[in-house]
């Protein structure tokens, strides 16, 4: 059974919760704390496979409180509840929260909240690996990019699409933005898949507060073992892979949530070199000694890799199921069924594109494919069209 325990500093909304949950209570094992004190010593009685907040308590709010279930026991998924109206002090929740939800909040959007938090704790079964990546609040981005930002939020003059822009450049910042914008905590009806309509839509305040006041960005801080030159090259590799996908002949929905889902393609990576350098460094040395592909040296190490990694964060996070499906199979696209030029198939055919560009920016044209791509392609039913895409994916690169 999932253990579930729901914290709030009024009896008289966990009573509400309680009755509002009635029917799942041969599922789930709920457990009820009033206020952050509460909540820790439930947790020292037994850990928990989810704990949802309220946000305002008095003494320890629920920021806070999550923050400690983060590094004490960092494989329980947290759920923040906050009101509307308090966007500004929900901001203060990203780092730590995984989802946010809406007060007051249905029955339904509690229950399906839970299932799918609970479902994605089953998809990566190595413990210390989710443990990993529950600890993770944020990611690091280049300290270039935070300046520039903090630069435009101040600004007076700078328009919301210039902000946009700038986030755009960074993959750890456009999957904060996008977690925020698609929690139901900003009630939208339909997820937000685009990186400007996610800015537009959460507006100058909230990115400044996330920018400035929240620790939700953090800055990569070089160290001898994970060099710049990792995150750097990590950042131009996304861009570029988010700017072929967009130039492949997708319909315009698929496009858009395979845009975002190529810029994030890799964020797996940026988990493992700030959760598990160890690993990371392993991982390195064995490519380098092999001469494998990363994601082999990754299945054979931690026994999954850096795509699942990051689609399970991801999921976590609430981005687009679409988008965490393409993440999750884009080295080995043939394992799910797809019907033509799905987002997961153009994820994969956009990291295809741009290692080879990366290689021979000269041109790509009539290069041979190595025999397990040319086979993945062939299974796809995109062999015949790859010069098509190649000269697609040249005409994108600049
Ligand atoms: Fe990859
Ligand atoms: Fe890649």
């Amino acid at each position: 059974m999932k253990r579930i325990l729901f914290v709030d500093d009024e009896s008289k909304i966990l009573d509400g919760i309680r009755r509002l949950l009635y029917t799942e209570r041969n599922r789930w094992d709920m457990q009820f704390a009033i206020g952050g004190e509460a909540a820790l010593q439930a947790c020292e009685a037994g850990s928990f496979d989810v704990v949802i907040s309220d946000m305002r308590m008095p003494g320890m709010d629920g920021a806070t409180l999550l923050g400690h279930i983060r590094d004490r026991y960092p494989n329980t998924a947290r759920i923040i509840l906050s009101g509307y109206s308090e966007a500004a002090l929900a901001t203060r929740a990203v780092p730590v929260a995984h989802r946010f939800l809406a007060k007051p909040c249905s029955a339904s959007s509690l229950q399906s909240t839970i299932e799918q938090v609970c479902t994605l704790q089953e998809l990566l079964c190595a413990p210390e690996i989710r443990r990993a990546v529950g600890s993770i609040g944020e990611l690091p981005s280049l300290s270039s990019t935070y300046l520039s930002l903090a630069q435009a939020v101040r600004d007076p003059e700078s328009s919301i699409s210039h902000v946009a822009e700038i986030i755009e450049d960074d993959v750890a910042m456009s999957a904060k933005v996008l977690q925020l914008v698609n929690s139901a905590f900003f009630g939208l009806a339909q997820k937000v898949t685009s990186l400007p309509g996610a800015a537009t839509y959460l507006g100058m305040e909230v990115i400044k507060n996330l920018a400035l006041a929240s620790e939700a960005f953090r800055i990569f801080v070089p160290g001898s073992r994970i060099p710049q030159s990792f995150c750097e090259s990590m950042q131009k590799h996304a861009q570029c892979t988010a700017a072929i996908a967009g130039a492949l002949p997708l319909e315009p929905k698929t496009r858009e949530i395979a845009v975002v889902a190529a810029l994030l393609h890799d964020i797996g990576r940026l988990v493992l070199a700030s959760a598990m350098p160890d690993q990371f460094c392993a991982v390195r040395a064995l490519v380098a000694e092999r001469k494998c592909k990363l994601y082999e040296a990754e299945e054979e190490l931690l026994g999954t890799s850096h795509a699942e990694i990051g689609a399970y964060l991801l999921g976590l996070w609430g981005i687009s199921s679409l988008a965490v499906e393409a993440i999750a199979h884009h080295h080995r696209p043939t394992r799910v069924p797809h019907s033509d030029l799905d987002c997961t198939v153009a994820v994969y055919l956009a990291n295809l594109l741009a290692i080879e560009l990366e290689a021979h920016p000269e041109g790509t044209k009539g290069l041979e494919i190595e025999e397990s791509d040319r086979a993945c392609l062939e299974t796809l039913g995109v062999l015949s069209r790859m010069d098509e895409f190649r000269e697609l994916a040249r005409q994108s690169y600049s």
